[in-house]
């Protein structure tokens, strides 16, 4: 009895919204069919989703929700990761940008999403959306997490409001193409065009052999500084985009290893070679042909997901292999600069004689305190492969001392082998599910490649 008197009014409620909502939807068609058929936006909120690794699909939703605010709609661009199944029935209308990685895989930002959501049988028929999917024909599944949520949203009854876009290393065409339509929701079709940044003039002022006689890709140190003016700002994490004479359209990323007030811009690039044994056109470009009058052109890229923000209020556990160093060294480096000194680095490489990369600054950083902890795995230095990963696991009290403390957890490095087996190790330790909740909290992040 008490449940239906307190049921009763709750009803009515309900009743009254439905009704409410009924009437908005009649104003709506009558209103598109006043319109000679287009569906009334104006009113309507959209959201700009974006699944990005490196953040290019992050200043695309950006700048699409800019566009489509420019036509006095309501538009938020949010992270894929802040969408739950809630938001989504609440959400009419919803374009997305979704790079690919991994081998056709979602972004970090979007693993809980493919995971959970786009495994469910949610009904998606009261949504309109379009999607941009961003990545790279060199990959054998070209944009396959923009392509798999095309086919999911349609597959779970979601109207495209135009067909889905690819973009293969950013192409101008694509883009261009996309702004169109967006252009035209808005209602606005006189934008100018996006343009990309310009790359300025840049000149290689040293460069080293780090890893002479390794049985690995030469690794170079390679600091640059412009041409004419001050160095720009940047932050210990952000990119460095290089585009090679080779191949000027395509620019290849690179992690910057140095902060601006060391008077130059470093990167850590290993020498890749072709099968047909010719040098890589970036790598190569950097390592060996580009001559000190020569001008490298370059940008600078915010890598927003890879910078310290909040986490540099916490212990750090930074891990990776290679060059992948760069980014860890830029991120310690920043720390030491602001006098934190529980750093905890986990470092792979072949062989210690030849690849200990960056070693006399690394040892002094230990030595001084500065590194609470270096632990180092040199694969090839005893009978047994022995990777970064497996340092992890033999270290496991101490990764749940330090996560039990706060810690943030930066990887670096490659994707192929180390990543992977990181995640899985840091699986193991922590568990799969507080993993990810500390990937959803922002605590344990990656730059790999
Ligand atoms: C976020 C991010 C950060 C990165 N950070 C770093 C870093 O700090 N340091 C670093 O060294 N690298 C880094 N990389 C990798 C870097 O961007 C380049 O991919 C790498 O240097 C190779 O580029 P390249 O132009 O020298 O080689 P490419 O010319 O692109 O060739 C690369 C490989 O592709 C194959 N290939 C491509 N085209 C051909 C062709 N026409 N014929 C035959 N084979 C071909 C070959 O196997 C070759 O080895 C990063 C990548 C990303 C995405
Ligand atoms: C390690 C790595 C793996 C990638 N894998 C794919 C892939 O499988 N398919 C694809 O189309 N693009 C792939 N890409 C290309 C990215 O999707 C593309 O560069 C995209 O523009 C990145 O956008 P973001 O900066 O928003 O993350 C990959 C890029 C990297 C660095």
């Amino acid at each position: 009895m008490t449940a239906l008197l307190t049921t009763e009014p709750l009803r009515l409620v309900g009743a009254l919204a439905l009704s409410l909502g009924w009437l908005g939807l009649s104003y709506r068609m009558w209103s598109a069919h006043r319109n000679g058929g287009a569906m009334d936006t104006k009113d309507a909120d959209w959201l700009v989703v974006h699944a990005s690794q490196t953040g290019s699909a992050e200043v695309l939703a950006k700048r699409t929700a800019a566009l489509l605010a420019t036509g006095g709609l309501a538009a938020h661009a949010v992270c894929i990761s802040a969408l739950d199944r809630d938001r989504l029935a609440a959400a009419t209308r919803v374009l997305f940008i979704a790079s690919t990685y991994g081998e056709g895989d979602a972004p970090d930002t979007a693993a809980p999403f493919a995971g959970r959501l786009m495994t469910s049988g949610l009904d998606l028929s009261h949504l309109h959306y379009a999607v941009l999917a961003l990545g790279d024909k060199n990959y054998a599944n070209y944009c396959g997490f923009g392509r798999a949520l095309d086919a999911w949203l349609a597959q779970r009854g979601a109207t495209p409001l135009f067909d889905r876009i690819d973009v293969d290393r950013g192409d101008a065409h694509a883009l261009a193409e996309w702004q169109h339509h967006v252009g035209r929701l808005a209602g606005t079709d006189d934008a100018p065009d996006w343009d990309a940044p310009a790359y300025g003039a840049w000149r290689i002022v040293a460069r080293t052999l780090e890893n002479p006689g390794s049985a690995g890709a030469p690794l170079y140190r390679v600091a640059l500084a412009p041409a004419a003016g001050a160095l720009p700002a940047w932050e210990a994490g952000d990119l460095a985009q290089v585009s090679p004479p080779a191949d000027p359209d395509h620019p290849r990323e690179y992690s910057i290893a140095s902060l601006p007030d060391e008077g130059r811009l470093e990167l850590l690039v290993r020498l890749q070679k072709r099968d047909d044994g010719s040098p890589g056109a970036a790598s190569g470009w950097l390592c060996v042909q580009a001559d000190t009058p020569d001008v490298v052109r370059l940008r600078l890229r915010a890598h927003e997901r890879f910078r310290l923000g909040g986490n540099a209020r916490r212990p750090l556990i930074a891990i990776g292999n290679g060059s992948g160093l760069a980014g860890l060294r830029g991120l310690l480096k920043a720390r030491i600069g602001a006098g934190r000194h529980d750093n905890w680095l986990l470092f792979g490489e072949r062989n210690q004689i030849h690849d200990f990369l960056l070693r006399a600054e690394l040892q002094g950083w230990k030595e001084s305190g500065q590194l609470a902890h270096l632990d180092l795995a040199f694969s090839r230095d005893q009978a047994e492969r022995r990777y970064v990963q497996d340092v992890l696991r033999d270290r496991a009290d101490r990764l749940r001392e330090w996560a039990d403390r706060g810690a943030a957890i930066y990887v670096c490095g490659s994707l192929q082998g180390m990543a992977g087996g990181v995640h899985e190790a840091l699986q193991a330790i922590l568990g799969a599910p507080r993993l990810d909740a500390l990937a959803a909290e922002g605590r344990y992040r990656r730059d790999v490649y």
